[in-house]
């Protein structure tokens, strides 16, 4: 069994690799750098969260807040950043929610807000939630952010905070889907792993601040069982890669987001420390909008 630091970028969200146990059968992985399409790598997804769901809330639940939204590790909220802009009245939809803890938040802004996601795992435990919050229960269906389940125009906003996007093998389709549900002038805004971090071993301390992968190699992290089948995956995409993504969808980018990590922020989040955070960005924001007119897209690859 390969440690993730010897052979790519550990995953983000991820425990390391070696034995689970999963549904009460210990699952062995190993960790590599190796292609995965989109049926292998959402396969893998849907059972990796809904076998993870609990242990997510139980470790990461206080520090998201279950009515709160935060973007990332770094801790910045949308009560700070505002990039969704003004949401009083608004069809919302999260894609990627997890446990619905930022749609919670929306709708305490009073939108009306569907919280979606590929596990139903994450959003049992956002019933869980709702049955002890005081506020009434947020909508949520179970789907793949890939395929929205929703009429064209929909939505005035979309968005998610670490869902979907690092974790698909296709992320165009992902931003032309968003782009279909959402209304002329809407806008999407996402988190994701910043590109940067996957020239760095994903280690909190000193061996993170070393590169050692070339930033230019999109081959997937992937961790796999016994039989070779993925049990878990995360795709990287340059920053031009991620622009082009959006763009070609249909969208306009109005805002990149860098977070940078506030003095005396101490919680560590996997490979995120004070440590790294102070030096190299952990987290990007893409914040776009569905332009009322044609968008005139740009050609080219580079
Ligand atoms: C790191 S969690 C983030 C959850 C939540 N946004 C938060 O801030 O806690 C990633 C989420 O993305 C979801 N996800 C992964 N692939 C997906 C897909 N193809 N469609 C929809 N959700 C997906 C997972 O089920 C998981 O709930």
């Amino acid at each position: 069994m390969l440690p993730a630091s010897s052979c790519g970028v550990s995953p983000l969200f991820g425990r390391r690799p070696g034995a689970d146990l999963i549904h009460n059968v210990v699952m062995v992985s190993i960790a590599l750098r190796r292609t995965a399409g989109s049926a292998e790598t959402v396969r893998a997804h849907r059972q990796w969260w809904d076998a993870e769901a609990e242990d997510y809330y139980a470790e990461h639940g206080a520090f998201l807040g279950d009515a709160d939204f935060c973007w990332g590790p770094e801790g910045l909220r949308e009560s700070e950043a505002g990039l969704l802009g003004s949401l009083a009245g608004k069809d919302v939809l999260e894609i990627g929610a997890g446990s619905a803890q930022c749609s919670r938040w929306v709708q305490a802004q009073g939108a009306r807000v569907v919280a979606t996601d590929l596990s139903l795992g994450m959003l049992r435990v956002a019933r869980t939630i709702d049955a002890h919050h005081p506020a009434r229960g947020v909508p949520v269906a179970q789907c793949d952010g890939r395929v929205l389940p929703f009429a064209d125009e929909s939505f005035d906003i979309v968005f998610t905070a670490y869902g979907v996007v690092p974790f698909v093998a296709d992320p165009e389709r992902v931003m032309t889907e968003v782009c279909r549900v959402l209304r002329p002038g809407g806008r999407f805004a996402f988190s994701t792993t910043h590109p940067f971090r996957w020239a760095f071993p994903d280690e909190p301390d000193e061996a993170g601040l070393t590169v050692r992968f070339s930033y230019f190699d999109r081959t997937p992290y992937v961790e796999q069982d016994s039989s070779g089948h993925a049990t878990y995956a995360e795709h990287h995409a340059t920053m031009s890669d991620r622009v082009r993504q959006v763009v070609t969808a249909g969208l306009r980018v109005v805002n990149l987001v860098e977070p940078e990590w506030p003095d005396g922020h101490e919680r560590e989040w996997g490979g995120w420390s004070p440590l790294r955070g102070q030096l190299i960005p952990g987290t990007l924001i893409v914040v776009a909008e569905r332009p009322l007119g044609q968008l005139d897209v740009g050609g080219g690859t580079g």
